[in-house]
């Protein structure tokens, strides 16, 4: 399965995959191109110190969604892209983009969803006081930060914690099942049924998938 992620940012979620891809540990996913609407970010250094191929569609240049999405889209069919991974890609993208993928566009975002949803919801988590935070894996539908739940991960919040020491401890659960899910996936083992998703046997949950 072709796999195709789109950053901002950082890319440390990126460099998780390109690590687990390298140790033969994503199964039959294999990474094929990155895109950014950031020119400079350091996600992209990431992709090109990994001799991934990566593109830039910078929003900047456009007036409307529907052009932006549809750069997106040609830049990951060039590379044959059956799944599209959202790995910190801070854009909403439109009905180009999801009627070209159709189910198969993932998202992560730090925060147990659907609480705390949009932007800083670290932040969001830590200033409401919660007891556990952690990080979710979904389907991208139209809404922001909605569709169809497909892992989640726990953390506990310390009494000492910052925002910075909770955001650092769910970028760590992050890294650990974004790779998980993107080989489940790239194994057929989730599907969706009635807006639900479901992980078919054979994926032990209870040990690699934590989803509470
Ligand atoms: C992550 O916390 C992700 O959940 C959120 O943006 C951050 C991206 O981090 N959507 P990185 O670019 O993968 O380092």
């Amino acid at each position: 399965m072709n796999v195709g992620v789109l950053v901002s940012g950082s890319g440390t979620n990126l460099q998780a995959l390109i690590d687990r891809g390298r140790r033969g540990e994503l199964g039959p996913a294999v990474l094929r191109v990155v895109g950014s609407n950031v020119p400079d970010c350091a996600a992209l250094a990431r992709a090109r110190a990994a001799g991934l191929p990566s593109f830039v569609v910078d929003h900047r240049d456009y007036s409307a969604r529907a052009g932006f999405d549809r750069a997106l889209m040609l830049g990951l069919r060039a590379h044959q892209v059956d799944l599209v991974v959202l790995a910190g890609f801070m854009r909403v993208l439109g009905d180009e983009m999801l009627a070209a993928f159709p189910g198969r566009i993932i998202n992560i975002h730090p925060a147990l969803l659907p609480a705390f949803a949009g932007v800083r919801a670290q932040k969001q988590a830590f200033d409401a006081g919660v007891r556990i935070a952690g990080c979710t894996i979904h389907f991208v539908d139209s809404g922001v930060d909605t569709g169809p739940i497909i892992a989640q991960s726990a953390v506990l919040v310390h009494e000492d914690d910052d925002v910075e020491a909770l955001r650092a401890r769910i970028l760590a659960e992050e890294h650990r099942l974004l790779p998980l899910v993107v080989k489940a996936i790239a194994e057929r083992r989730v599907v969706i049924e009635d807006h639900k998703v479901r992980i078919l046997a054979g994926l032990p949950t209870g040990d690699t998938i934590r989803s509470l």
